[in-house]
């Protein structure tokens, strides 16, 4: 019998359970890694990579990540494929989803991604969307608990846009409960609603501060993202200005825990939203954390495919 299918759009879509699971997963997928030990249960499987944005680290993550356990890719650009001549998201998924195991798109809207997964016969990664970036969400947190333990009661501080990496973040603290306390400039606050959905959060989820610097003090980790996110370079020059205080400094990083660790995506813009001494200082954990996305994304693949696997 064929499982139902699983999808991972939001990181909610995932259980505390299986979050736990997949952080476990993906130290001992990378432990046999790092032993050059091949791990290949997803010979003859195959991933579709929808990109209708551009990447490093996503691509080289699941491309490099599918290879290792056994699998292939077929990489898609809007450019190059019926996407961008306008073939409807209905009928591009029934035809992909016939041919290929899983599929992963970075795209525009997340009701794109949606749609897309409505219509597919196999389990759909979202691999960024102007709304969320789940896998990223998870290497973070998988790099953190590498250094410092489990996140529960932790504090993290997102200084910046209230972009798809901190509406994720704020989904991730209310399901694995943890704090985040926010700093925006005016105008470019989280969606709350869309972040940690209609019931609302837990009290202790997240809190909002007007000064970043108040947002660092006290926080376990501290985290940024570019001023302007793909998909909004018109509004550059209004960001530019609009977001000059949120820049991750040393004082912010002294206000910080003693042992908190500096992460962000990537890529960044030093003298932008983080200093360079922040970033290339010693609590910056960002290399790790660029690695991790493929550990925990080879996990992810394993566990939408395969379930809960026995080592
Ligand atoms: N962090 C991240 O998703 O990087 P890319 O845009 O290079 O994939
Ligand atoms: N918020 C950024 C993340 C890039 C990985 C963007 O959407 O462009």
């Amino acid at each position: 019998m064929r499982h139902p299918i699983r999808h991972f759009l939001q990181f909610n879509d995932l259980t505390a359970d299986e979050h736990a699971w997949i952080f476990q997963r993906a130290a001992w997928i990378k432990r046999k890694f790092k032993a050059y030990e091949p791990y290949r249960p997803l010979s003859d499987r195959t991933l579709a990579m929808i990109f209708e944005k551009a990447s490093t680290r996503t691509r080289v993550s699941f491309e490099a990540g599918m290879y290792q356990l056994g699998g292939s890719v077929v990489h898609l650009t809007t450019g190059d494929s019926q996407l961008g001549r306008a073939e409807p998201i209905e009928d591009s998924a029934r035809v992909i989803s016939r041919m290929v195991d899983l599929v992963m798109i970075r795209t525009y809207g997340q009701d794109k991604i949606a749609r897309f997964a409505e219509y597919s016969r196999v389990p759909v990664i979202n691999g960024l969307t102007n709304e969320f970036h789940p896998c990223q969400i998870l290497a973070d947190i998988f790099t953190f608990i590498e250094h410092r333990g489990s996140i529960a009661g932790k504090t993290v501080a997102w200084v910046g846009d209230g972009n798809n990496m901190a509406n994720t973040w704020l989904q991730a603290a209310e399901l694995l409960g943890f704090t985040v306390h926010v700093s925006t400039p005016r105008g470019y606050e989280i969606d709350e609603q869309l972040a940690v959905g209609p019931d609302g959060a837990s009290t202790s989820s997240y809190k909002i501060y007007s000064n970043p610097l108040d947002a660092c003090r006290g926080a376990d980790l501290v985290t940024t993202d570019v001023w302007t996110s793909m998909g909004y370079e018109a509004e550059n020059e209004e960001r530019r200005k609009a977001f000059a205080d949120w820049r991750v400094d040393p004082e912010m990083m002294q206000a910080a825990a003693p042992d908190a660790l500096f992460m962000h995506c990537l890529p960044a813009h030093r003298g932008e939203e983080v200093e360079a001494e922040v970033i290339d200082g010693p609590q910056s954990v960002v290399w790790d954390e660029a690695e991790n996305r493929m550990h925990v994304q080879k996990a992810l693949m394993e566990f939408l495919l395969l379930g809960r696997v026995a080592d």
